[in-house]
């Protein structure tokens, strides 16, 4: 017997491992050890003396198992909200107008740099409750509302915050380079240049896993991206990018060159992109909530993607301007209706390919002894239904790091 071991059996596992639909196996079994997956496969092949070192044995009536959802793009740590925004947009203001006016990310920046450090982690933590409700185990979180040394800071130690009070695992990603501050008005290379140099002492804090930028037209050019990521190379910190979202700037092409993490939104990516993409193994990150909530018709250039075989992630994009949903399920169903991603593409956008968008391949996104023991217990019998029910949370059980998070033991 070992005491830190759990034997979950009688379930169907979406293992989500490579070379069959989902993985999946019928009647199967995990054993968790610790934090850790320890054996996961076919019941009837569970060697018996591994049955019967776990002094705990939880039988799950065929319930489906799925690996923990992972939200691999998010912009949860902000103040206020742009509902009135919404409104003027549907009067006709387009986003871009709005941002070039001033608005946009700009009065997020204000609403944030007012709010207490208290009000920025409340808030995000609310918002990252409902995400995790729906069986989320790990988030990225980005900065990018705070657009100077000492805001950017704290909303990163909030999100970090987040991760050790809550049962969560949160990646942060530094996104100084999201809209420029009005106090930089006019001076765009002078703020790439300052945000640059804040880089170092964030890394030195701990505070960046990843650096992010948003390379468009209402946001930073080609040439200030390159020199965001190149002070993100010096430090050995990966990069991301929000990549044609509203034209193409050849954002994903730059950012392969970079060996980038991943390429997001990606509605304008040309298929000079896609191959620059496939090339460095960059993962596209789709965002359906996005391209529903600025009603946006241009699709991202999925059959390309495919052809080439760039991993394809799936996420929220929760923000105040362009995406303010939080739930992943919907994603997934979105994804399907907007994108034509097939129920099985969409899970594997939000455990497999989010896991390598974040880096965390070899840690999580699939059910396989070795990895983290992040799982989900659904109330349904068949995978393809994580896609095809909406506005209703079938979310039974969630163990994060071998424990019970959400459940009849929690
Ligand atoms: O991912 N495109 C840039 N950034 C966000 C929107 C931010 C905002 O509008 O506040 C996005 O869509
Ligand atoms: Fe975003």
């Amino acid at each position: 017997m070992s005491a830190h071991r759990t034997l979950y059996r009688q379930a169907r596992l979406a293992t989500m491992q490579p070379g069959s639909a989902w993985g999946l196996i019928d009647d199967g079994a995990l054993l968790v050890e610790g934090d850790t997956l320890l054996w996961v496969g076919p019941e009837a092949e569970l060697p018996a003396e591994l049955a019967r070192s776990a002094p705990r044995d939880v039988k799950l009536d065929g319930a489906l198992v799925t690996p923990g959802l992972i939200d691999c793009h998010t912009h949860l740590v902000y103040g206020g909200h742009r509902a009135t925004e919404f409104e003027l947009r549907l009067q006709g203001a387009s986003y871009d107008q709005i941002a070039r006016a001033g608005g946009g990310i700009r009065s997020t920046v204000s609403a944030t740099r007012v709010a207490t450090d208290g009000q920025l982690f409340n808030s995000a933590a609310d918002r990252a409750a409902a995400l995790m409700n729906e069986g989320v185990t790990v988030i990225e979180v980005k900065s990018g509302y705070g657009l100077s040394a000492e805001h950017e800071a704290r909303c990163l130690r909030v999100a970090r915050r987040l991760g050790r009070e809550l049962p969560l695992t949160v990646r942060t990603t530094s996104l100084a380079a999201h809209a420029l501050p009005h106090e930089f008005a006019g001076r765009p290379d002078d703020y790439i240049e300052a945000a640059c140099a804040w880089l170092p002492q964030l890394h030195a804090e701990g505070l960046v896993d990843a650096v992010d930028a948003f390379c468009d037209e209402i946001g930073f050019t080609p040439a200030q991206t390159r020199r965001m990521f190149e002070a993100a190379a010096r430090l050995g910190l990966p990069v991301k990018l929000h990549a044609e979202q509203l034209s193409n700037q050849h954002g994903a092409a730059l950012a392969a060159e970079f060996n980038a993490l991943s390429c997001d939104h990606l509605e304008h990516l040309d298929g000079d992109g896609v191959a620059a993409m496939a090339h460095a193994g960059t993962v596209a990150v789709l965002l359906p909530g996005a391209f529903y909530f600025l009603r946006e018709t241009r699709l991202p250039p999925i059959a390309a993607l495919r052809a080439a075989g760039v991993p394809i992630a799936i996420a929220s994009d929760h923000n105040p301007g362009s995406a303010p949903g939080l739930s992943l399920l919907l994603m997934l169903n979105m994804a399907c209706t907007f994108f034509r991603l097939t129920p099985e593409e969409a899970l594997r956008g939000v455990t497999v390919h989010a896991a390598r968008a974040l880096g965390l391949q070899h840690s999580h996104g699939q059910l396989k002894a070795g990895l983290q023991a992040d799982f989900v217990v659904w109330d349904l019998a068949a995978p393809n239904e994580l896609a095809y029910w909406f506005g209703r949370n079938p979310c039974q059980r969630v163990l994060r790091a071998g424990i019970e998070i959400l459940g009849p033991d929690a």
